[in-house]
């Protein structure tokens, strides 16, 4: 649609500018980029340094999980054995020294060092006929080895990934949810685990009303005093879907503790993002959402196999096959020039945003001594929207003006495809009056995110 028809359109009040206006306030600054969205799980390899350092760095990664997932024998998992559980407890703690290394936090994953991608239900499930003792036995020998290894800073133990779905719990909801508190207690009751950080529930659903996973699970986490550090859980479901997004889960959740008289605490999105959406104006949306709400959040990982443990959650490729474990011709895949941006070029101090309201376009922004910049992305779809910046006699130009806009294209359709580089799109003026500066966005495809410059 051409701007002035679409102009015309809001004029003759057919869309309405809420659903169209992303905003930006440089008057109001929520501190210092700590990189909330720079985690991802697995896609580390075992064998250490095997991705050179600045891949990590280059993104600020902050956050990494795994626990030996999808490794075949001899390294399937606690139920195999005590020899195929050292397999799985190697892998994660390589992993684990990886993450250290970069000063990123670990979230260890019991359910992959248990083994549960080999396991049905016809296997041996924690607490199966009211038997607890070998799954306490798996808790303790865990514990030690941890300990043992010196792995305990920076830990972040997540009782149980996604036991709503049934791949990773072939059992009943209560069996997990005694799971959960029994677990709790226990690594509560080790005065060396005092500083290990406990996560749940790691739902993949999500905190509504009405989903039982979550309502019987706080009510008895409150009635035993079992309160994680951190809430985690799962946005990985379809972009149509309304729930599938911290605008809404934000408030929901908030409500649920409520109803349950339980604390705020730290959020963890610990898997966010489907398949689809790993293409830039995913990852700049996602961005936006993740830094408005001060909740961590790890990318998912689609990937399978040795490939799992590779390649950061598709943030990188190879320049030979991306699927060859072997190679280190590492290159960068579309969205890993989003994350280098949003790490190393928007310094300063964060400030105020809100997205469009039909929950499609969103924005992150910062401001340096030199620039402001605004990251823009959207859920994966074509459209036009607008960036309105209020407040802009708080950085220091005139409340009427003109600006000189650089903008940067981060393209790419494919996560093996190489994108060396955000590609150079241009400068245009904009004038702008009464302290605030409202410019459009043509986004004619569903995958380039957008860099917005302007000297202060
Ligand atoms: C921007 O923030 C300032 C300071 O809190 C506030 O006075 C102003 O109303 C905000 N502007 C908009 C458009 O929300
Ligand atoms: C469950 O897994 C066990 C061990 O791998 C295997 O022997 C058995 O056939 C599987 N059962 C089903 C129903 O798939
Ligand atoms: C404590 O947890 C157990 C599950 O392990 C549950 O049966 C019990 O109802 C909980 N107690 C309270 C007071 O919620
Ligand atoms: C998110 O929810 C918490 C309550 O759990 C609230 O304090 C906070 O203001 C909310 N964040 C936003 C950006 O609305
Ligand atoms: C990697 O190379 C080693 C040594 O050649 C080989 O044993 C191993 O199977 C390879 N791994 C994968 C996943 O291809
Ligand atoms: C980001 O910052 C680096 C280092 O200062 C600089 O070389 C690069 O040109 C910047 N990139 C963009 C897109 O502004
Ligand atoms: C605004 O967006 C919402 C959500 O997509 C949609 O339901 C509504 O129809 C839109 N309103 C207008 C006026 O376009």
């Amino acid at each position: 649609m051409l701007w002035s028809i679409f102009a015309s359109l809001l004029a003759a009040g057919l869309v309405t500018a809420d659903n169209i206006t992303a905003t930006v306030n440089l008057s109001v600054s929520k501190g210092k980029p700590v990189h909330w969205a720079s985690g991802f799980i697995y896609g580390i390899p075992d064998t250490p340094n095997q991705i050179p350092d600045h891949w990590y760095t280059d993104i600020g990664f902050r956050y990494g999980r795994a626990g030996g997932a999808q490794l075949e024998a001899p390294a399937r998992g606690w139920i195999w054995g005590l020899s195929e559980y050292k397999g799985r407890l190697e892998s994660t703690l390589s992993n684990y020294r990886t993450c250290r290394k970069y000063g990123a936090d670990f979230i260890l994953l019991p359910h992959d060092v248990w083994g549960t991608d080999h396991a049905n239900s016809s296997t041996v499930w924690p607490g199966d006929g009211g038997d607890w003792s070998d799954y306490d036995l798996f808790i303790k020998t865990l514990m030690k080895d941890l300990k043992a290894n010196n792995a305990l800073k920076g830990l972040v133990w997540d009782i149980w990934n996604e036991p709503d779905i049934s791949i990773f719990w072939e059992r009943d909801q209560q069996q997990w949810i005694d799971l959960y508190i029994r677990t709790h207690k226990l690594l509560r009751e080790d005065p060396s685990f005092h500083s290990v950080q406990i996560s749940g529930p790691s739902l993949a659903y999500r905190p509504v009303s009405g989903n039982t996973w979550w309502s019987n699970w706080l009510a008895q986490i409150a009635g035993n005093k079992t309160i994680p550090e951190q809430y985690s859980y799962h946005l990985e479901g379809e972009t149509s879907d309304w729930d599938n997004d911290l605008q809404n889960t934000n408030g929901t959740l908030a409500t649920l503790l409520q109803n349950y008289g339980l604390p705020d605490r730290q959020i963890n999105i610990n898997e966010y993002a489907n398949y689809g959406e790993q293409v830039p104006a995913g990852a700049a949306w996602w961005i936006s959402r993740l830094e408005r709400y001060n909740a961590f959040g790890l990318r998912g990982n689609w990937l399978g196999g040795w490939t799992l443990h590779d390649l950061m959650a598709n943030l990188l490729t190879k320049k030979s096959d991306p699927t060859d474990y072997n190679a280190t011709d590492y290159a960068p895949a579309p969205e890993f020039q989003v994350y280098k941006y949003y790490k190393g070029n928007m310094t300063g101090h964060r400030v105020e945003t809100s997205g469009t309201g039909d929950r499609l376009f969103d924005v992150y922004a910062t401001v340096d001594s030199d620039k402001v910049r605004i990251l823009s992305g959207t859920r994966i779809t074509a459209g036009n929207w607008q960036i309105t910046v209020t407040g802009m006699s708080a950085v220091g130009l005139p409340s009427e003006g003109t600006v000189d806009i650089q903008t940067w294209g981060f393209a790419g359709t494919s996560v093996y495809e190489e994108v060396d580089s955000p590609s150079d799109r241009g400068i245009v003026s904009h004038t702008y009056s009464g302290d605030v500066l409202t410019f459009p966005i043509f986004q004619t495809d569903a995958s380039t995110a957008w860099a917005f410059e302007f000297s202060r």
